[in-house]
């Protein structure tokens, strides 16, 4: 990493959790992402969701088909209790295929078809740990008793700590941990535990999504939390730990889906997460960190070559702004609304080669 007062060279980032949706959300939203990242792991969570090696090669297909060769997508396959151990085994010999996600079900967006009892799914895990395919968690309750802002919390001490303890070859990334509990979970574990944090939880607590009216474009799951979470979030991120690293959680939902009486979860920041990043690492002092987090830590973590190519940043004198919203492909109507960070952002993506 090179660095000058305003200007930051590093790796090319990747990015270790993303949507990408498919059709003409698909066509919009897959540029973003690959003019700034190398590589990205992409959500199976479609409708259908990506539940066999063939569908994720399918959709691949369509992935590529909406960028340059320079980006190259990493696929999941979504565990059901049907999914077989075959299956899996097919995967983990797949190249293309990188990840399995477990999403309980009704966590979130499309887990309709997840994991109702983690027990249910168990020979697939122990199929996975023998494999070395790594699991990508949801790790949030669903159970309607526990509150949602500690459901993330509740999920490590009934789900997860049980499942480490049991499978401790099984290679598991938290994904988008938003409390100070995932980052104390992840710390104490071995190599094999690894955990996502993306942008947003970075920079928004819970104040900002509800005090003065609330903000439909954060919500998002997990929630954000109180700020004691969000600091510690930033401490981790910004310390260099191996084990945190960028997943951005880009989730493209209409401006209309998000702006209703029951609005979508999710936030779309492919566009300007690296400049929110920068802010974020400068304002903690840790700019010379911004690397490892976007560039080295998951690389490492998926056993994947560091990106050859490079990505400068430059710091302007004045606030730099982004376009508040991206067209949806071949729809004039439909956008989807950009994350806004709701602070001054002096960081723009000038390069990259
Ligand atoms: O906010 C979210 N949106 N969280 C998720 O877990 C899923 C995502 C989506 O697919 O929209
Ligand atoms: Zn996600």
């Amino acid at each position: 990493m090179q660095q000058t007062p305003e200007k930051l060279e590093i790796i090319r980032p990747d990015d270790f959790h993303v949507h990408f949706r498919d059709s003409s959300m698909l066509a919009a939203v897959v540029p973003e992402t690959a003019r700034h990242f190398a590589r990205a792991i992409v959500m199976p969570n479609l409708v259908p969701p990506v539940v066999s090696v063939a569908q994720a090669l399918d959709y691949r297909q369509r992935i590529v088909s909406h960028c340059d060769e320079g980006f190259e997508p990493l696929m999941t396959l979504y565990l059901t209790e049907t999914t077989t151990v075959d299956e899996l085994q097919k995967a983990a010999d797949v190249d293309e295929i990188k990840a399995v996600k477990l999403y309980p079900a009704g966590a979130t967006t499309n887990s309709a078809s997840g994991v109702t009892d983690v027990k249910r799914v168990m020979p697939l895990l122990e199929s996975m740990a023998r494999s070395g395919l790594t699991l990508c968690v949801h790790g949030e309750v669903t159970d309607p008793d526990v509150d949602i802002f500690d459901r993330e919390a509740v999920f490590i001490d009934r789900i997860l700590e049980p499942v480490r303890r049991e499978l401790p070859e099984l290679r598991i990334v938290m994904e988008h941990i938003t409390t100070s509990d995932g980052v104390d979970f992840v710390r104490s574990g071995s190599a094999n535990l690894a955990a996502t944090v993306t942008p947003h939880h970075l920079i928004l607590n819970r104040n900002d999504l509800l005090v003065g009216g609330i903000r439909p474009h954060y919500y998002c799951l997990p929630i954000v939390k109180r700020e004691k979470h969000r600091v510690a979030l930033r401490k981790a991120v910004t310390s260099g730990d191996c084990r945190f690293f960028l997943g951005t959680d880009s989730a493209p939902h209409t401006t209309e889906t998000k702006e209703a009486a029951c609005g979508c979860a999710g936030v779309f920041n492919a566009s300007n997460t690296m400049a929110c990043l920068a802010q974020v690492f400068e304002e903690e002092g840790a700019l010379q960190n911004l690397e490892a987090f976007c560039s080295l830590n998951g690389a490492d973590f998926y056993r994947l070559p560091h990106n050859t190519e490079r990505l400068v940043l430059q710091k302007a004198t004045k606030p730099v702004s982004f376009p508040s919203t991206l067209a949806v492909a071949g729809d004039s109507e439909q956008t989807v609304t950009v994350f806004d960070p709701g602070m001054d952002i002096y960081w723009t993506v000038v390069d990259h080669t």
